[in-house]
């Protein structure tokens, strides 16, 4: 055959396809999640996450060292509150339960770097993002819980808040309150493309935060469209965001892509819970390799031009990533 182009000629070692690999990963690129529960003494493991743990404050370091060992230094905190009530007030509580894994965190661990989910889900009774109107989420007052919420965790040690909750104007109100305070320094990462998913299911069951009626497609956006979800970044862009995400993951590269094309911010993006259990359901069956899905599903995310990638595999990625298996 007189072909004079073959593209099988740099696959033909390990050391070629390394060479003209396109995609590079660094572990300083993932963002490991983690739920922080009330309580004492209890590391308790999560169902639907299998391989995932609550953990009390005074537990929790045994899983910050884990991190730290396997070249974790990111972490983002989720809360779990004992009592929840109709205004979300754990949220933003002085001695709320992600305020006291802040300061332990900040005070024993300072090589982890601290980020927090401002949302109120997991802190009102009826499970919505925001406080209720009647049966809807009240926009603009939520606005104002949001940014206390904000501001109360950067006050405990949050070095960067991420808002999930899908509000109009949060990231414009949060900045602001940020900003009066004097903390005009720390970024923020705007759940900015987040899609009403049935990929949260394991999350909502590992946080207690299911909605206990309706659903939250009246902030969440649907997932059949995409130049709305280009107008959703844009107005974060607008409002002062220093970081974009698009979650959930896997599903949603399309939109990872056209975001990073669109805006020259760092592009973040979640593999969330349903990502997780799929992939660990599979590999409890036997059916497929897991860790080679997994290597899979983060280049692809890096692929599609995500700068940061939110995973409860961190600490597995970066091993592999460490041993050249990927990236
Ligand atoms: C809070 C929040 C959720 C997730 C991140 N922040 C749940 C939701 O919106 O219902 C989902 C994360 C995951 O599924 O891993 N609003």
């Amino acid at each position: 055959m007189d072909l004079t182009i073959r593209p099988r000629r740099l696959r033909t070692s390990e050391t070629l396809r390394k060479m003209v690999r396109e995609t590079r990963m660094d572990p300083a690129s993932l963002i490991y999640p983690m739920f922080v529960m009330d309580g004492e003494n209890k590391v308790e493991e999560i169902e639907s996450l299998p391989g995932q743990n609550r953990y009390t404050v005074d537990r929790m370091g045994e899983e910050l060292e884990r991190l730290l060992d396997a070249g974790v230094t990111n972490v983002m905190f989720f809360g779990i509150p004992d009592v929840k009530d109709e205004v979300g007030s754990g949220a933003y509580a002085e001695d709320g339960v992600v305020q006291r894994a802040l300061r332990l965190t900040a005070e024993k661990y300072p090589d982890i770097y601290r980020i927090t989910d401002v949302c109120m889900c997991e802190y009102t009774s009826h499970g919505h993002c925001g406080v209720l109107c009647g049966h809807d989420v009240d926009n603009d007052k939520t606005l104002e819980l949001l940014a206390k919420t904000a501001l109360s965790h950067v006050e405990a040690g949050s070095q960067m808040v991420a808002p999930s909750d899908m509000m109009d104007g949060r990231i414009a109100a949060i900045r602001e309150c940020l900003d009066e305070n004097g903390h005009t320094n720390i970024p923020i990462m705007s759940y900015a493309v987040k899609f009403a998913s049935a990929f949260y299911g394991p999350f909502r069951e590992a946080a207690g935060s299911a909605p206990s009626f309706g659903d939250r497609k009246s902030y969440q956006m649907d997932f059949h469209n995409r130049r709305e979800a280009l107008k959703e970044a844009m107005l974060d862009v607008e409002e002062g965001a220093d970081i974009i995400m698009v979650k959930p993951a896997m599903s949603y590269l399309d939109l990872v892509r056209e975001v990073h094309d669109m805006t020259d911010l760092p592009i973040a993006t979640y593999s969330v819970s349903g990502e997780y259990a799929m992939v660990k359901a599979a590999a409890q069956n036997g059916w497929i390799d897991e860790d080679r899905i997994v290597c899979e599903m983060a280049t692809a995310a890096f692929r599609a031009g995500a700068d940061i990638y939110i995973t409860y595999y961190a600490k597995e990625l970066a091993k592999f990533i460490k041993e050249g298996r990927i990236g």
